[in-house]
């Protein structure tokens, strides 16, 4: 059918036609927003998931409803090379700017402002004109205290003007770890105090032992709910409905055979449908389509996403993931990778470490290790058939 109608939409963080299956996050967050908003205790939370099972979207949704709540919103996509603080300042200068637009500057906002000059001279960030601000102690230079005053500073000037701050980081597991704590502490301090700042986060499913190993009471401060696959029905619905409001339909053995190839798995979702829409001449979309379109989905996403993911890899991070491959799609003992791979712990343990680092792997629990992308296993499987670690 004609391309132009694809109502599908594949791709990082682009927003789905159907946004199906999320309701309990979505209303979590909305009344964490609303407490907040309204000057009550509210957890923050982390969701934890893989690649591709929709933590962006939800937290571009998430920021959406925040901004209609009246709250000023700090979006952050984690940059592994750069340190918290030169990644946060300018974004808290942001939102201190449109504190400032609420309601003028009164002592409380001055304070902000001079908190946040303090701190970014003492992390020699550059932040553009800093016309206000009062001249304050200077900042330590320690994150901890550092982020904990600002924080502090910036949550009393919204209380000021019944505003909240919502912070909204993405691919949190690459904030560097004595960072994390130090924003897990400030972040306590304000929860202490009841300030209207609150954190939504995603992450690898990893982070959460970051988070344990950064400070033991991050655990009870945050929570950290799990996000995968949709639920079957969620899956027929996010499939069904886009096409749907095309007056177009999938037959039931076709849309079982999508539900069964994707795994329910958002983004594999999108791709499908997508292909399904171009393999369809017409409606119904049939089991013939559906069949034709999953081998399609299935080239396109070896040609894209997966080559380019295996081509980040040195040769022993190929052979050291091909191995793990041979294990199937679960999380496997980081010992029978090395097993079979001919090495020692020791001397697989930094390969792994390797993997985990680019991204492409993570560790569920100890000496476990998993692919962060579902399905990447079948595909080294086909691309690398000969185990040597030598794409064929
Ligand atoms: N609830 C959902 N229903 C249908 N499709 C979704 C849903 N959430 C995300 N998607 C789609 O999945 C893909 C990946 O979403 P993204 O937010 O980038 O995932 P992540 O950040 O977890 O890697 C996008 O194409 C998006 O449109
Ligand atoms: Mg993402």
């Amino acid at each position: 059918m004609k391309s132009s109608f694809n109502p599908y939409n594949p791709g990082a963080g682009t927003p789905p036609p159907e946004l199906a299956g999320r309701d309990p996050l979505i209303d979590h967050a909305r009344t964490a927003i609303e407490r907040v908003k309204n000057g009550r205790s509210s957890k923050s939370f982390v969701m934890l998931g893989l690649r591709g099972v929709g933590k962006t979207v939800l937290l571009n949704e998430f920021e959406q409803l925040a901004e209609s709540q009246g709250c000023q919103t700090a979006m952050l996509e984690t940059d592994p090379d750069k340190p918290l603080a030169a990644q946060l300042a300018p974004l808290l200068h942001r939102v201190l700017l449109r504190l400032d637009r609420v309601k003028k500057a009164g002592a409380d906002l001055n304070n902000a402002f001079g908190a946040l000059r303090a701190f970014a001279a003492a992390f020699k960030v550059q932040l553009g004109d800093l016309e206000f601000g009062l001249v304050s102690a200077p900042a330590t230079g320690d994150l901890v205290i550092d982020l904990t005053d600002l924080f502090v500073a910036i949550g009393e000037a919204a209380k000021k003007r019944d505003s909240a701050v919502v912070l909204l980081i993405d691919e949190i597991q690459y904030v560097q770890k004595g960072d994390l704590g130090a924003l897990i502490m400030a972040l306590h301090k304000i929860s202490q105090r009841q300030l209207p700042v609150l954190l939504f986060g995603g992450g690898l499913p990893q982070l959460a032992k970051l988070a344990g190993d950064a400070k033991s009471y991050a655990e009870r401060l945050f929570d950290y709910p799990p996000i995968g696959a949709l639920d079957e029905q969620s899956a027929r619905q996010a499939l069904a409905a886009p096409a749907e409001r095309e007056s177009v339909r999938y037959s039931e053995d076709a849309l079982d055979y999508v539900i069964a190839q994707t795994g329910c798995y958002p983004f594999f979702l999108q791709v499908w449908g997508s292909h399904c829409w171009d393999a369809a001449s017409k409606s119904p979309i049939t089991l013939a389509d559906a069949k034709r379109a999953s081998a399609n989905a299935i080239a396109a996403l070896d040609e894209g996403i997966f080559k380019v993911r295996l081509a980040r890899l040195t040769e022993r991070q190929k052979a050291y993931a091909r191995a793990m491959a041979d294990f199937g799609p679960e999380p496997v003992n980081s010992s029978d990778v090395a097993t079979a791979l001919g090495l020692s712990l020791s001397q697989a343990a930094p390969i792994r470490d390797e993997l985990i680092k680019k991204g492409m792997a993570y560790s569920p629990e100890r000496g476990l290790i998993g692919f962060t992308v579902p399905k990447f296993d079948e595909y080294l499987r086909r691309a690398m058939p000969n185990k040597k670690g030598k794409a064929s």
